[in-house]
């Protein structure tokens, strides 16, 4: 087959690797690629991988396994393993991957482009998981790759030093470390330049930002955000609860353009389990930040991580988890059944979870969480949200067309990140909305716009 000029990028996992695949994609841009939402078409196939959980690593190799038949027919086809598990994997990918060109580390990002011209001019199974301590930086803001046309990512800090046992990410990402906030804010000033309306800063643990540096602390750089023109929303993850700070509670109640939302991982609710997972926080200590968090923003929309499962977790354990989720009321949570991974210490802590039982429990949390998310959004019909609008719903919805004389459906997110479809023909991207609800499913809501706030 002939070169095409189209590059693939297939992104697992979190956040991060979203805002790092959109940063891989201006490069490949740059250096003349399209992007093409199908790998066969593609003369580059990357796939940008996660290691925090066994599923995600398999995913990552059986994503890239499937090219290897390709590559006898198209000789000039680059594979590329980016992030993750290269970082964890190193040279060891090319004997499960024997076709695979290119090993990318957490840090070598900024070595990508001069990597893809090694491998154009025949070069084979480069590796780079030199750990750097450069942040990949802003790079002239090019949306050909981008996701989500008014709604970006955008990497504050990178790696950890919090080393939970179960987690591979301070192993894989490196130490923590901030970016310049003048590097972040020129990067968010570009965007807004460019349309975006909302940001999302990143990092594992962002309540932490700038401490390491002694330099501007999360709120400060929240403050600076907030400053720049054309934005109108700013969320941020993932915090840590043991860093949640008076000040950014502050921070948030009093800058309107931060959403009033929070994901605060809690990842169990039982001190014994905590403990062993080096979480440096109590159950107590969770809850009296989430009632200091309600008082000061009573509204705000909760979301959080559990993992279930954890090595030696006992019945009684995962009981005071389910009680602590009734308590709080979350708005939505993500919960995982806890599997091994080989750099993070609790793979040889000793008492494993049986699967079936981790099964039984994650599911038992899932179940029960689903009402709580089904009464929540049931409680915001007749309830006015404010939604900044991204775009036209996937899925038509019957009632709208025989109840509007609308036939444009669009859909956005409210400020606690519900999805919400509404019928419209005037709104666009990037408009807020004020959005009366009438109805509420299990994972969105559905409503009419009352006016157009502003562009
Ligand atoms: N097993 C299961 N879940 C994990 N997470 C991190 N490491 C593991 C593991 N080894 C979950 C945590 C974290 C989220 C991103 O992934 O809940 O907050
Ligand atoms: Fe992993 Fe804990 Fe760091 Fe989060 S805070 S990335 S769970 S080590």
């Amino acid at each position: 087959m002939n070169y095409s000029g189209y590059a693939h990028i297939h992104t697992i996992g979190c956040q991060m690797n979203v805002y790092d695949s959109e940063k891989l994609g201006t490069v490949l841009n740059a250096l003349g690629y399209q992007p093409t939402p199908d790998p066969e078409q593609a003369d580059i196939i990357v796939c940008n991988t996660c290691a925090v959980r066994h599923k995600a690593e398999e995913k990552a190799f059986s994503f890239l396994g499937r090219f290897a038949r390709d590559k006898q027919k198209k000789p000039h086809l680059i594979t590329v393993m980016a992030g993750c598990v290269a970082q964890q994997e190193g040279n060891n990918a090319f004997q499960r991957l024997p076709h695979l060109d290119l090993v990318l580390g957490t840090q070598a990002f900024s070595r990508f482009s001069r990597h893809i011209e090694a491998l154009k001019s025949g070069q084979r199974r480069i590796t780079d998981t030199d750990p750097s301590d450069v942040i990949f930086e802003a790079l002239p803001d090019d949306t050909a790759f981008a996701e989500n046309p008014v709604s970006k990512f955008v990497t504050i800090m990178q790696g950890c030093d919090n080393f939970c046992t179960y987690c591979v990410v301070p192993y894989v990402r490196g130490r923590e470390r901030s970016r310049p906030w003048q590097s972040i804010v020129e990067e968010i000033k570009v965007l807004a330049d460019n349309g975006i309306r909302e940001v999302t800063l990143l990092g594992q643990n962002v309540n932490s930002y700038g401490a390491k540096e002694n330099s501007l602390s999360f709120a400060g750089l929240l403050e600076k955000v907030a400053a720049v023109d054309g934005i109108h929303r700013i969320r941020f993850a993932t915090s840590h609860p043991k860093d949640l700070s008076e000040e950014l509670i502050q921070a948030m109640a009093k800058l309107n353009k931060v959403c009033n939302h929070l994901h605060l991982p809690v990842q169990s609710g039982a001190d014994r389990i905590l403990k062993k997972m080096n979480r440096g926080y109590t159950r107590e200590l969770y809850l009296s930040r989430i009632d200091a968090l309600r008082s000061a923003i009573p509204d705000i929309g909760l979301s959080t991580d559990i993992i279930v499962g954890f090595p030696s977790e006992t019945v009684s354990d995962f009981e005071d988890t389910m009680a602590l989720v009734e308590q709080v009321g979350f708005d939505s949570i993500f919960a995982f059944a806890y599997s091994d991974r080989s750099f993070a210490p609790a793979a040889r802590f000793s008492d494993p979870v049986d699967e079936a039982e981790k099964m039984a429990r994650l599911n038992r949390l899932l179940a029960f969480q689903d009402t709580v998310t089904r009464k929540k959004n049931e409680q915001m019909t007749g309830r006015v949200l404010r939604v900044l609008v991204e775009g036209v719903s996937a899925k038509q919805h019957d009632g709208f067309v025989k109840t509007t004389p609308h036939t444009r459906q669009m859909t956005g997110r409210s400020e606690t990140n519900k999805v919400v479809h509404f019928p419209s023909d005037t709104l666009t991207p990037g408009d807020l909305a004020d959005v009366r609800i009438d109805n509420a499913y299990p994972h969105s809501l559905w409503g009419q716009p009352l006016e157009q706030m502003f562009q």
